[in-house]
């Protein structure tokens, strides 16, 4: 079968597209999978640069992916052939509390990833896809849309009537700003593109600061909700965006810290404490919450915002636009 392969942390030139990898066999507990369509997340540049820390070489990348079973393995009883699956992030946090070695058993990390023709999966790692969603529209969910779940819905638990902020419109972003909209919630979306800032305004979005021109926007936030602040916001830009985020988040409110965008750093404490801040850290997600989130999905026919669609043979044109940063939601990779 056809895979892509990172060899060696040396960004573009280390992805390799092996023609001649062996067809996977499924073994007990196993199901294969023809994928059809995968996604990229930011973590997947981080994986070719050396960024990421729990990856192994070499790595078949990306976590996020979709297609059809073909092949079962013994004593599996809960998918057969041409069920419609995408993988979890996880191979191993099904429910309940995230396993301690949970960051060694990720897609596309440490575990080998979806960019290929076949791939092996557990069935407890295997997820049915919503029916409305087409494969390429599906590969969005394991990872982009899942944390956007963990953070808004269930560790969120946002109501109608809710204020929250979204920084950012890249995958993440984009749905929270679905399932947020999706509970009722007031959303103000942060962006470096008055472009951008118009689609999301078309996708939902009630307020939008453009944090390029608005450096504080967090006083920008204040400023829009009658120097209130909000309840929710959606850290995806790490410290160097945590402490105007403490500042833009009411008494008593739920920051989802998510990403760090801008670089890791020191936070100080006592900004936390004054205001009863939760700060509440989110990786991904379990199995159990992505089967909640697809059926919220289907419920809603709720449709993922994909920027592009490459080619399988085009995949280093893909990370380079998502390096670029000029896409808003989701890149998606189609497998022929
Ligand atoms: N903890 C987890 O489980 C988890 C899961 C998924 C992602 N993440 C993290 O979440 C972040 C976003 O991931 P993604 O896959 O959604 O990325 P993405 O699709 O590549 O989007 C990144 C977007 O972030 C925005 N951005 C960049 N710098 C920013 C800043 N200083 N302040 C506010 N927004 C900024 C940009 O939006 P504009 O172009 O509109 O300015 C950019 O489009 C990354 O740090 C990633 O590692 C974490």
């Amino acid at each position: 079968m056809k895979a892509y392969e990172v060899r060696e942390t040396t960004g573009l030139d280390g992805l390799h597209l092996n023609v001649d990898r062996a067809d996977p066999v499924p073994g007990p507990g196993q199901v294969l999978v023809r994928m059809r369509a995968a996604a990229l997340n930011y973590r997947d540049q981080g994986v070719i640069k050396g960024a990421y820390g729990y990856t192994k070489f070499p790595v078949i990348p990306l976590s996020d992916g979709a297609g059809e079973v073909v092949q079962v393995g013994p004593g599996v009883t809960a998918f057969k052939a041409g069920d419609r699956v995408a993988g979890t992030f996880f191979v191993n946090w099904i429910a309940g509390r995230i396993p301690p070695d949970a960051s060694k058993n990720s897609l596309g990390g440490m575990v080998d990833g979806v960019l290929a023709e076949f791939v092996l999966l557990n069935e407890t790692g295997a997820i049915k896809l919503p029916d409305h969603l087409s494969f390429e529209e599906a590969a969005t969910l394991p990872c982009a849309a899942l944390t956007a779940w963990h953070a808004v819905v269930e560790a969120g638990r946002i109501k109608a009537g809710e204020t929250i902020v979204i920084l950012g419109t890249g995958g993440v972003s984009c749905f929270a700003l679905a399932f947020a909209k999706m509970h009722g919630a007031i959303v103000i979306m942060t962006s470096s593109s008055d472009g951008k800032l118009a689609r999301v305004k078309a996708l939902g979005a009630d307020m939008t600061v453009n944090y390029k021109q608005t450096p504080d926007w967090d006083l920008e936030v204040l400023k829009l909700t009658g120097g209130a602040g909000v309840d929710h916001i959606v850290e995806v830009g790490g410290p160097n965006t945590l402490a105007k985020s403490m500042l833009a988040i009411q008494p008593g409110g739920s920051i989802y810290v998510i990403g760090a965008l801008g670089g890791t750093g020191a936070i100080d404490p006592r900004a936390i404490n004054r205001k009863s801040i939760r700060l509440q850290g989110i990786h991904v997600g379990s199995r159990d919450m992505f089967a909640a989130m697809n059926r919220a999905i289907a419920k809603a026919r709720l449709k993922p915002v994909i920027d592009c669609v490459f080619d399988f043979a085009d995949t280093k044109a893909a990370y380079a636009y998502q390096a670029s940063g000029s896409h808003l939601g989701k890149i998606v990779i189609a497998i022929p």
